[in-house]
């Protein structure tokens, strides 16, 4: 039993209900010329999806005593996010056609809609934090500048960029290092980062989880690498195979399997020993770094 005597499975099935109500609650929309714009947006935000990033937001936030009040940025980073996703899908990128267990946004709205609709996404998570959040002004700064870096060329966008010169090329662990944990563990190292600001954390809560989210966020990465190798079409909602195809450098075209999955225990125990310090309470986050580990989508 966890936070409110709650088992793990109903604190992760009530967070992730709290946020998709959440999203739709900030998810305004107008019957205007440009409603296909809402429609694109729509199909991908609410298409099911692990809500990993903003459950992470909430968790941290629930060290502190808090949850609700980082609701916004957790929002927000589900938005860009999703805006990752589909610009990650195009044809000039990773060139997919199924997410989310759905045909990918541009094969349904076409390219340009599909750009259109992550670029949208990207700049209405900066809005839903501005208009919806009831934090201090301290507060929206600090976290309006995590989100913002972390969405950017040091974060996200520089992960793509690694990735996609990576590209048939023969790279070095350093390189591949870098790659996953900008790509990937930016947004999430985000999310408990934003759950610190929101308790009101000191540095030390910052640096802490932190920590966690690095580990977090290379095991995350290493299993969707797994798991395109040898994980079920069906149960992830995403084609397999696609970065053998695409001649990715991934953990696994570099370490292969076996050793894939040996690091990715390996960092899931050290995230775990990075939080440690917080004692019961901080079981929720152990429970839901194994449940990473073990998932199958
Ligand atoms: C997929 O992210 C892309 C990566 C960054 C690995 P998720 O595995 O969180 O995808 P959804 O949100 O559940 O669809
Ligand atoms: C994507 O990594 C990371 C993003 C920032 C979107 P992948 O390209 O491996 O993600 P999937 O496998 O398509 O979900
Ligand atoms: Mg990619
Ligand atoms: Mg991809
Ligand atoms: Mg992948």
């Amino acid at each position: 039993m966890g936070v409110a005597g709650l088992t793990f499975e109903d604190n992760i099935n009530r967070k992730i209900e709290f946020v998709n109500r959440s999203l739709c609650e900030y998810f305004t929309k107008e019957e205007n010329y440009q409603k296909k714009i809402y429609e694109a947006m729509e199909y991908s935000l609410f298409s099911g999806g692990k809500r990993v990033r903003p459950v992470l937001a909430l968790a941290a936030a629930e060290l502190f005593g808090q949850e609700e009040s980082v609701m916004p940025f957790a929002c927000a980073l589900e938005m860009i996010h999703t805006y990752s996703l589909i610009h990650d899908d195009l044809p000039c990128m990773d060139n997919d056609e199924l997410r989310r267990g759905r045909l990918t946004n541009h094969i349904v709205f076409g390219e340009a809609m599909a750009v259109l609709a992550g670029d949208a996404l990207l700049t209405r998570a900066f809005e839903v934090v501005l208009k919806h959040s009831r934090l201090s002004p301290q507060q929206m700064i600090k976290g309006l500048a995590v989100l913002a870096e972390a969405a950017g060329t040091e974060g996200m966008i520089g992960g793509q960029v690694i990735d996609m010169e990576c590209e048939g090329r023969a790279v070095g662990k350093d390189v591949l290092r870098a790659m996953h944990l900008h790509k990937t563990g930016a947004l999430i190292i985000a999310a408990v980062r934003l759950g610190v600001i929101a308790g009101n954390g000191d540095s030390e809560d910052d640096w802490r989880l932190s920590a966690y989210a690095r580990n977090l966020g290379l095991a995350f990465q290493i299993k969707d690498d797994i798991l395109d190798v040898e994980g079920n079409t069906e149960l992830l909602g995403k084609k397999t195979g696609m970065d053998e195809e695409n001649r990715k450098t991934t953990f696994v075209s570099l370490y292969g399997l076996e050793q894939s999955k040996k690091m990715l225990e390996e960092y899931t125990q050290k995230a775990i020993e990075q939080i440690m310090f917080y004692g019961e309470k901080s079981e929720f986050l152990k429970e839901y770094a194994y449940f990473l580990l073990k998932r199958d989508n």
